[in-house]
């Protein structure tokens, strides 16, 4: 199993890097694909395992997926009908298989579809009640049977009205692809505006889909007939970007991140700016500086536009360096402090109550031996390695690379001691 070792305490880094496509948008826009009649092609693609691992699916449920790695393109064919049994085998290992569910009921409204549940992960429950109480609004029933979810109607999917409980992110890119040929007017409240989910409706729309915004969180998605060639640019994935943002700021030296708009990372790049370093920003990169004097901040995750989830590990290991007693709240999921046991063995201060961290900043962070546990966790652990004296060993790092494209390289060429094991 692959692991990483990091020399630090890292001086203060002068560097650039380019940011890849957003994963969170690739997936399903992916999905997406079996909406559509002939190809798809993306461009921007990030090639990570989770992209792979969506293109197993799909190769699975019968779509032709060609990668081209050095374009950055992918183009996915549908030449024939899709099956209709999503396994467990390729939901198990990510989150993302769930998004199959809204399409394929959208493509093949009369038939079964059966979709293996992923169950619990590293972040605690991770329920889809949502998701199928969005697509009974449509008239899809469901029942759960060893494990996977069969859905079907009688007659089709019909447009009518539905307010999710709370924002989530998948469950709204899954709806509105349900919706996307429905009978008549489907009006959805309360959705998620991640700038993914954006992504996901500007391409559906740009392809022949109807969908309008009829106030910040509502929207009419009015069925069309059908979707038949799509073209798309992934836009630039602003959790990678503001984490090598983080290396620059745990180090207090300077990098630049390119293709990524900054507008996706305003209210980080406000934290960032409170916190003490200074922030240049252009109409695609985003530049940090070196503070002279730091300070202590309290910060709360929410859906967009407030703090994503995502980048709270990454704030989390970075504050652990900053002078003060700084203050997190977690309000998206039930476990997403498991960065901090594993900084604390490198020394930080951390308390956690329930889904509130307290840091108090430290001079000194020293190596150690950790163990990563999800995507976000693993970055969190680096920044901490390249924070402490010493040579800290980082296991199952295979959690990063799901979501991290070329970490290793990235972080060598910006000078950061990092070396690759297996
Ligand atoms: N929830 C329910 N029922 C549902 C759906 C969600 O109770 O039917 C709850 C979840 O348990 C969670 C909250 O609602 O407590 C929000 O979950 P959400 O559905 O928004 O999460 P997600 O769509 O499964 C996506 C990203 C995550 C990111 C969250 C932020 C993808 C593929 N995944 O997950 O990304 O943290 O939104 O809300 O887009 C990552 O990239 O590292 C990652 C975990």
């Amino acid at each position: 199993m692959k692991r990483f070792i990091i020399r630090g305490p890292n001086k203060a880094i002068d560097g650039e890097v380019e940011i890849s496509g957003a994963k969170n948008a690739c997936l399903p826009i992916m999905a997406a694909s079996i909406l559509f009649k002939n190809k798809v092609i993306l461009k921007n693609v990030p090639f990570v395992k989770d992209v792979y691992t969506m293109k197993n699916l799909l190769v699975a449920l019968g779509s032709k997926v060609n990668f081209s790695v050095s374009k950055k393109m992918m183009t996915i064919i549908n030449k024939k009908n899709h099956k209709l049994i999503v396994p467990y085998n390729l939901v198990s290992t990510m989150r993302a298989g769930v998004l199959t569910m809204g399409p394929l009921l959208a493509k093949y409204p009369k038939k079964k579809i059966k979709v293996a549940l992923g169950g619990g992960c590293a972040l605690g429950v991770r329920d889809t009640n949502w998701h199928l109480s969005g697509f009974r609004s449509l008239g899809a029933k469901n029942h759960l049977d060893k494990g996977y979810v069969n859905i079907s109607t009688k007659k089709g999917l019909v447009g009518s009205k539905y307010k999710f409980p709370k924002v989530t992110v998948t469950g709204t890119s899954n709806l509105i692809m349900a919706s996307i040929f429905a009978k008549g007017e489907h009006y959805i409240k309360n959705i998620s505006i991640e700038p993914e989910v954006i992504d996901l409706i500007n391409f559906l729309n740009k392809s022949g889909a109807d969908i309008k915004f009829l106030g910040k969180r509502s929207i009419k998605v009015t069925g069309v007939k059908e979707l038949i060639n799509g073209v798309h640019n992934i836009i630039g994935d602003r959790i990678e970007a503001f984490s090598y943002l983080c290396v620059g700021a745990i180090t207090n030296g300077k990098i630049k991140v390119n293709n990524i708009n900054p507008k996706f990372l305003r209210t980080e790049i406000n934290i960032l700016k409170k916190i003490g370093y200074k922030i240049l920003l252009n109409e695609s990169s985003i530049t940090l500086f070196k503070g002279k004097k730091l300070n202590s901040i309290k910060i709360k995750t929410g859906p967009w536009p407030s703090l994503a989830t995502d980048n709270m590990p990454l704030l989390l290991a970075v504050l652990t360096k900053v002078p003060g007693k700084s203050q997190i709240v977690e309000t998206i999921f039930s476990n997403r402090f498991m960065a901090a046991p594993e900084l604390k063995r490198m020394g930080a201060l951390i308390r956690i109550k329930k889904n509130k961290a307290i840091i108090i900043g430290q001079n000194e962070l020293r190596a150690a031996d950790c163990i990563s546990s999800d995507l976000r966790t693993t970055f969190s652990i680096i920044l901490g390695a390249i924070a402490a004296k010493g040579e800290s060993n980082i296991a199952r790092v295979y959690h990063g690379l799901r979501g991290y494209y070329n970490l290793d390289t990235k972080l060598k060429k910006i000078g950061i001691k990092i070396k690759s094991k297996n």
